[in-house]
């Protein structure tokens, strides 16, 4: 019996979370699974109402749970800022999810910004560190509101992180077993110290794969070849700022936020699964929402607690929708409402 803790959160979070909830019925119908699921309301609306946020109490609560499946939060009345980092990174770093895993897979070249780029051209995955760097939170300001104002904002790298993140790369990759390659995306010519300190652990912990091809790219590079020759990547790992950056422009070349989906992992706790789109508050209530990014998500969520051919299946039957029946994958264009969407996902599973 799974106990799957459900954040609807806001703005369109709710109407995709809904849709994937029918596609995890149906799969634990058709794969004999159980669960239940309890909602959580951790959102910018609560916190608006009451002025809270996530607190430890809360987490203890959340930390019995199989997985987390979370669909958006974001208010646009709410100062950039809080709810990020006391509800999303609050998340991410009490539960310790130190992986950030980040598909990138085109279903359809018709859905996708690149000329001449087929699925088999699109089809890697960046394993994001989820924990440290810049996220940290670290800095402060100097001679606040003076003329001489000084703002730093600290990369916080550790051996131990740094580690964990990479060798869970190399054995992903292992585990992948596609192109057998892992790319350490960086900025060694620049950031001296941060990723001088990758580059080191990568090459040592590489020495235990031997199987795995290593490679190396700059970030600003990286960013090229998405555009330019998205099939050199098999698995990509790098820090939290560029994983964040580079997995943007990943969503878009596999067809955009409707389809582009993320975990938090931690590998032996808690994980949260995701839409990485955001609350997108112009769509709100219109029901145009495209809920496959949730669903692709939710299928994520499978895989890890265990359910891997529920999972793959869910991902088919996404593949055979976004194949057979969309128009296209951005809200409002799909030639389907988001609750059609749902149904035809779960028709075909
Ligand atoms: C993401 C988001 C978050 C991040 C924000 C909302 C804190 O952009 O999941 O990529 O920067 O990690
Ligand atoms: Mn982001």
């Amino acid at each position: 019996m799974y106990r799957i803790a459900v954040i609807p959160g806001d703005g369109t979070g709710p109407e995709v979370v809904r849709e994937s909830l029918k596609v995890l019925a149906a799969a634990g119908r058709k794969y004999n699974f159980k669960y239940e699921t309890k909602d959580f309301d951790f959102s910018g609306e609560r916190y608006l109402k009451t002025g809270k946020t996530v607190d430890e109490k809360d987490i203890e609560e959340i930390k019995k749970y199989s997985a987390i499946f979370l669909g958006a939060v974001g208010h646009p009345l709410v100062k950039p800022g809080i709810l990020e980092t006391e509800v999303l990174l609050k998340l991410r770093f009490s539960l310790d999810q130190y992986i950030n895993l980040r598909p990138v897979k085109l279903y359809n070249d018709q859905f996708c910004p690149l000329k001449d780029k087929k699925p088999e051209d699109i089809d890697f995955v960046v394993v994001r560190e989820n924990s440290e760097g810049l996220y940290k939170g670290m800095g402060e300001f100097k001679e606040e509101g003076t003329e001489n104002e000084v703002a730093i904002q600290v990369s916080y790298n550790t051996r131990k992180g740094v580690e964990r993140c990479i060798r869970y790369a190399f054995e992903y990759t292992r585990k992948r077993n596609k192109k057998k390659k892992l790319t350490l995306c960086g900025k060694t010519n620049v950031l001296t110290y941060a990723w001088d300190l990758w580059q080191r652990t990568f090459d040592e912990v590489a020495k235990e794969y031997p199987d795995i091809t290593t490679d190396y790219a700059h970030v600003d590079a990286t960013t090229m070849w998405f555009v330019k020759n998205p099939e050199w990547f098999d698995v990509i790992v790098t820090d939290n700022m560029f994983g964040d950056i580079i997995t943007d422009l990943g969503a878009m070349i596999q067809g955009g936020m409707g389809i582009a989906a993320g975990g938090n992992i931690n590998p032996q706790g808690v994980s949260m699964f995701e839409p990485i789109g955001g609350s997108a508050p112009k769509y709100t209530g219109k029901n145009v929402i495209n809920p496959l990014a949730a669903i692709c998500a939710l299928g994520m969520m499978l895989e890890n607690i265990g359910e891997d051919k529920a999972g793959k299946a869910v991902e088919e039957a996404v593949i055979k929708i976004v194949n057979t029946k969309l128009k296209s994958l951005a809200a409002g264009k799909m030639g389907y409402s988001t609750t059609e969407v749902g149904d035809l996902v779960v028709d075909n599973l």
